[in-house]
Order: C-alpha cells, then structure tokens, then sequence
C-alpha cells in the first residue's frame, strides 16, 4: 500500500481535490454559456425613504448597454404581486418590488450589457431621486427603547437563588459580523424555455433554491434546474436566495439572453446576509461549592425593518448546563439596514459567549477553578429542556482531555501572575453545544460493469467535506476500493438533500448512503444467485463487494464478478436509489454535538497586542468519517471564533447609514498570522441512535466557546474582564 494510490492523488483525500487545486472545478459564475450578458447593480445611496424616480438615460446611452431593470419596467413575477406574497415567497430580498428604500445599499437598478466591464461602468451613471426618511441604524440606541418577552419556558422560581453564595451580573455585546466566504454570490440565469429555467447559483441547497424561485415564478419545483457543484464556503451566506437569484432570473427573461450576476465584494457586506449585532445581560448564581442555583439570560439582536431575524441567543443557555431556576428572555431590534442571517454556529455561538464568560467571573468570585465549575454543572444526563435522554453526552470527556492537552495545570489562578518583559501570559476555556440534527435524504448510486460506482445526492458540499465523507461510507458498506467510487454533488436532478447547513450535512446524507449502499450488496446477491446457488437469498452484511466482483463475507474466495453479472442480465449499468430521514430514536433521546476550547494567549501591556500561542479544541460530533477533513473542519470554524473575538466587526456610520469598511483591506478576520496552529482531537465515539453511520455533525461546535475561551484567557493574564466584542487593542489598553 502506498500513501498515493495509482492516481497520484493522496489515498484518502478529497473527492474534489483535484478538481479544486487544478481549477477544474467550476464555481456558479465559471460555467461558460453561450450569449450571456452581465448585470451588475446599482444601489441606493440613502437608508430610509422612497425612490421618487431613476435617472437611467445616461446608463442606456453607455456603450454595450442591453437594458435597464427598475422596479417600473421589472417584469410580471407572480409570486412578488403583493406584500403577502413577498413574505411568504422567503426570499431574502424582493428587489425592485416596490419604491420603498429599507437600507442603503438596496439594489435600485440592474444593468445588463454585453461584457461586465460595460455593466459596471454603466450602473455607475445611475442615480436614484429619493424622497428621505428618518432612518435608524445604531443598534445601540434602539435596543434601549426594546422591551424584552420570555425566550422559552421559566424553570423553577427566580427567587429560589436570590441567597446564592456567589452572584456576577454582566452585560454583552457582540459586533454585527459578516460571512464573507471567498467565492462572491453569483447566478448565471438562463430561461431554457418559457417556462423552463436553468441556474447556476451559489447556494448551500439546490432543493431550496429550487422551491423558493419555483414558488416566486409560480413554477413547479422541476422546471428549475439549479447547478451548484463547487461552492467556495458559505458560513451560512447560502441558506436563503438572495437577490442576485432573483434579479438574474428577471432580467433573462427580459433580455431574452442568460444572465450573469455575480455580486461585488462590498455588495457582499449587505446583500447575502450577515450575523447581527447582539446585546445581552447574564445574572448567574452559585452555592458555596459551586453548583448554579440559578440564571437569567437577557438578548436582543438586530433585525431589518421588513422581516424579523430571530438568533435565538438564550438557546444555549438552556442546553448546556443545569440551571434549576432560569428565565431567558429576547427581543429584536429593527434597523434600516438589509435582513441578518445565520452565521457560523448561530445563536448558540453569540449567546455562549455570554454564558461562557458570565461563568468564568464566576469562577473567580467563587475561587474555583473553571474547569472543575463546568463540570459540576454540565448537563450530561439529559437535556435540560425537554427532559429526554442524551443519546450521547461526552462533554466532560471534552473538557477533561482539552484540559491535559493544553497543560491547565499550569494556569495560575490569579490575573498577572506570568509576566515578561511587556507580555501576560493567560489561558482560558469555555465549552460549546448544539443540538445535532438530521434530515430526510435521498441517495443514489449508479455502477458500471467494471465494477466502479457512482454515488449521488444533490447536496451541496460548501467545503466542509460531505462528498469525501460520503465515498468514505459507500466504501465502508461496500468494500468498493475507495479510487473506485466517485461522488455527484450540488445538481437539483440529483436524488433529493436538505440544505447543508446547522452542522447536519453528513447526518442527514449519511443515512441514505448507508441504505443504498446495502441495496446495491442485495440486488447483486440475487443477480449472483442467478450464476452461483451460494449467494441465493443472502442479506448485504453477508456479503462483500470488491474490486471485481461479489464475495462471500464468510468465504471470500467465492466469487461471482460484475461482468458475469453484467453479461448473464444483458446490463449497461446497475442504478438503485436509497432514501432516510430520521425515526423514533428522536422521540426517545436528545441529540448534541459538543466541543471544549482552551486557549493560551500572551497579552502586550504597551501595544494591547493578543498573540495567541495554543489553541485547543477537542470535540464529540460521533463517530469520525474522515479524520482529516472533520480535523480541517474544527480548525477553521476556530479560526472564524478567533476573528470574531479579536477582530471581525461590520462598522456602521451612523450619520448616513452605510457601513465604513465594506471589502477585505477594511474589514479585519484572523488569518494564518493570527492564529496559531490549532490542535483538534475528537472523542470519536458512534452515537448509534442518530443515523446509521454514527456521525453527529461538526462545524458549529468549532466556533461555539472560542470567544469566551479567548477573553477568559485574556482576563487570566491582564486581570482585565472584556465583555465587548471585538477585543480589538484600545479595548485592551483603556
Ligand atoms: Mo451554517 S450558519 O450551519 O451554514
């Protein structure tokens, strides 16, 4: 065995390796299709009010310019006639479907022309008229004016703790932060047929993409056909369609022509979404030896002034830990600015970070170490909420082996303990949950005489490695060499996938891949049986699939080949398609993925200056599919955590209600230089109850606790409690 297989490519690599480092690999905006023209938008320049009119001319007469879409020359699109038929259409945006201005930055026209570089210039000598309004974008100042209701059900009574041995009461606020994944949004529309329409899109769920702008042209789902084979990231920017999907598809049907729209990078920071900003206050209580009487867990986020964005900020709270007396309460704060989105670990991630610090004060005011806090209030048994048994809970497994691997034992217990020259050194921890899901899928499989197979699913793979995951199963089930078994992603034609989002990808694909792996082991048992008696009525797990043929599991030497099989039935290629979802395991057990982060940071007294020196994430998602893509997984969810406690922050000027930095050089995330090499470890036990392979879903536990861990950490060197997010340097100094 060689590391390489005869491919030169690594043996247990990627799937889409090649495809990605040669360039191979198409992306939305790459495919090439014949008469296409480019549309680029022209935004609204004012945050509030109502487009009185849009000077065009200019535009019309620049070279190259094919025409002009507003919303009084859009054409008829069915499912955007009135404001009920907006909200139910889902869209993230139903640009040019009124005169109304909600944010600045709002698309007021789209110009499609021959080349982009002709659209660009002339979306350039667009100007809208507008009739102003008052406009508010300070979350700060609203949030003050919003009254909080209850966030899920109270537990026990809040005066039950109010003689606690030790109390903190803080509060929290989290900078709005952008996805920003590298490959922009981006659609190439092209109407096929009147009715019939083809797009290659950037999303993370062709099925969705296909039902939302089936529901919006009042089109059965099928018409639309939607390519989305290589998505370069998505951090949850793909979960909806957004207007560039829309916009594209109108202005095709216009122009008669595909169209090509591929947002711009500042288009980027307020069109497809964005973590909102966050305010929280966390009262948290504890007896003389440590164990939570009780809490109360405040949060609102900002939302847009045409749709409520709920986070759900206090969920975790109620996941991780038990609290006998609790009250978690929530508002939204409307803004004039576009319609937040889920964000790397939503919710759980912004709400953790309050809890996770709230509990580390807490452990000072108590003189207890941190870890040993944690696990005498983690909730291991079950779920806090609605009482049903964890089917796997290794969260203290986390915690204890993060802690060995990071040497907590050398932790002092005070602030300002390690000091050189101009440099604290500090570490700190904090843990992360989430309720791990599954949802229906469909899988296929197609296998050709020469004994190679191919196996299909229609969801989009954004990077995390599901297609890799998924030939991993395939051959685990089969015994198909791996080199043999190929992967078809991100088609709508292809058999049916949730959106891969809310770390249940494999989850849910996983499923289906089991079962249709084990019906290609069946169907080619009784085909077998047809040549040798032996492999008459056997199940799959009798039986075993090799390079060349079907093999007895007991007795391996006997064998029937694929091209026996394939002469005797007269076959071209063996098709089967397999689906799974999940069963009353959910109504017996709870399901989460955990993860404990420790970090140990030095801190610089003169320049504020972070520098990161270890950086520990052990994580429970199951039983690991692929080591090195799950591993690849964690250290980038951690990198996104390290961004946005220390740098990531969409800023705001207030005065006109457009963000200050919009591109890569303003807006500041942790890059190879900011982080130091991430050490992940997995606990890497099957839950059995989740699905077949035993894999629970990794992604949001890699980002859920590391800014807690960063700022306890920052806390245990300086002494310094930093409760706002980011803890850019001047934060560190005043
Ligand atoms: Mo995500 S926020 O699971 O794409």
């Amino acid at each position: 065995m060689s590391f390489f297989d005869n491919d030169g490519m690594p043996a247990d690599g990627r799937v889409e390796a090649r495809e990605k480092v040669t360039g191979r690999g198409k992306y939305a905006a790459e495919y090439p299709v014949e008469e296409v023209c480019y549309g680029v938008f022209a935004v609204s320049t004012v945050a509030a009010g109502k487009l009185k009119s849009v000077k065009v001319e200019k535009a019309k007469e620049a070279e190259g310019v094919i025409e002009i879409l507003t919303h009084l020359n859009k054409p008829v699109v069915p499912g955007l006639s009135d404001e009920t038929k907006i909200r139910e259409s889902r869209l993230g945006l139903a640009v040019f479907h009124t005169d109304k201005i909600f944010f600045k930055g709002q698309p007021i026209a789209l110009v499609v022309a021959r080349t982009l570089e002709e659209a660009t210039y002339a979306a350039s000598l667009i100007e809208g008229e507008y009739v102003q309004e008052p406009f508010e974008v300070d979350f700060d100042q609203v949030r003050k004016k919003t009254a909080l209701t209850p966030a899920g059900k109270e537990r026990g009574s809040m005066e039950a703790w109010t003689h606690a041995a030790a109390t903190v009461e803080a509060e929290y606020t989290i900078a709005a932060e952008i996805h920003n994944p590298m490959e922009m949004h981006a659609t190439i529309a092209h109407w096929v047929a009147a009715d019939r329409l083809r797009l290659y899109d950037k999303n993370q769920g062709v099925n969705n993409v296909q039902r939302t702008v089936g529901r919006v042209f009042d089109l059965p789902a099928e018409n639309i056909e939607v390519f989305s084979e290589f998505v370069g990231g998505g951090f949850g920017s793909g979960l909806r369609v957004w207007s560039n999907t829309l916009a594209a598809a109108m202005a095709a049907k216009m122009v008669k022509r595909p169209v090509k729209l591929m947002l711009t990078r500042p288009q980027m920071f307020m069109l497809t979404g964005y973590r909102p900003a966050s305010w929280q206050k966390v009262k948290l209580g504890a007896d003389r030896e440590g164990r939570f009487l009780g809490g109360w867990h405040q949060a609102m986020n900002g939302t847009s002034t045409y749709e409520d964005f709920n986070e759900w900020i206090t969920g975790v709270t109620r996941l991780i830990y038990h609290i006998p007396n609790l009250r978690t309460e929530g508002a939204l704060v409307p803004l004039n600015l576009s319609t937040p989105t889920w964000m790397r670990g939503p919710g759980d991630c912004t709400g953790d970070f309050a809890i996770e610090s709230a509990i580390d004060e807490l452990s000072y005011a108590l003189n207890m170490d941190p870890v040993a806090l944690r696990l005498k209030n983690t909730a291991i048994d079950k779920h806090p909420n609605s009482g049903l048994p964890w089917s796997t809970n290794y969260m203290n497994e986390c915690i204890e082996t993060g802690a060995r691997m990071i040497g907590w034992e050398k932790r002092p217990s005070k602030p300002l303990q390690l000091m050189e020259d101009d440099w604290a050194t500090g570490y700190g921890m904090a843990v992360g949950a989430w309720n791990a899901g599954r949802g229906n899928a469909s899988a296929g499989i197609v296998m050709q005489k020469d004994g190679s197979v191919s196996v299909r699913i229609a969801m989009t793979d954004i990077g995390t490695g599901t297609g890799t995951g998924m030939r991993n199963i395939a051959h685990e089930v089969t015994g198909i060499p791996k080199n043999k078994i190929t992967v078809e992603l991100g088609h709508s034609s292809l058999p049916a996938a949730p959106s891969q989002g809310g770390s249940t990808g494999l989850s849910s694909v996983s499923g289906a891949v089991v079962a249709v792996s084990n019906d290609l082991k069946t169907r080619l048992a009784e085909y077998a049986a047809g040549i040798n008696p032996a492999f008459q009525g056997l199940k799959a797990d009798e039986v075993q699939l090799t390079d060349k043929g079907i093999a007895l599991k007991t007795n391996p030497g006997t064998v029937v080949s694929y091209l026996q099989i394939w002469e005797k039935n007269d076959l071209k290629t063996l098709e089967l398609e397999a689906s799974s979802g999940p069963g009353e395991e959910r109504q017996k057990f709870a399901f989460c993925s955990t993860s404990a982060h420790f970090a140990k940071l030095r801190v610089n007294r003169r320049t504020g200056r972070v520098k990161i020196e270890k950086y520990v994430c052990v994580a429970d998602g199951g039983k690991i599919i692929n080591a090195q893509a799950a591993a690849n997984q964690m250290s980038g969810a951690v990198t996104g955590g390290i961004g946005m406690a220390l740098m990531e922050e969409m800023q705001i000027d207030t005065r006109v209600g457009g963000l200050i930095a919009n591109d890569l050089a303003g807006y500041h995330f942790a890059v190879n230089a900011d982080t130091p090499v991430i050490e992940v470890a997995f606990i890497n036990k099957p839950d059995v109850n989740i699905n077949p392979s035993g894999a629970k879903g990794l992604g949001e536990v890699g980002i859920i606790g590391v800014a807690a861990a960063i700022t306890n950490a920052i806390y245990n060197a300086t002494g310094k409690r930093l409760r706002d997010l980011p803890v850019t340097p001047d934060k560190i100094l005043t």
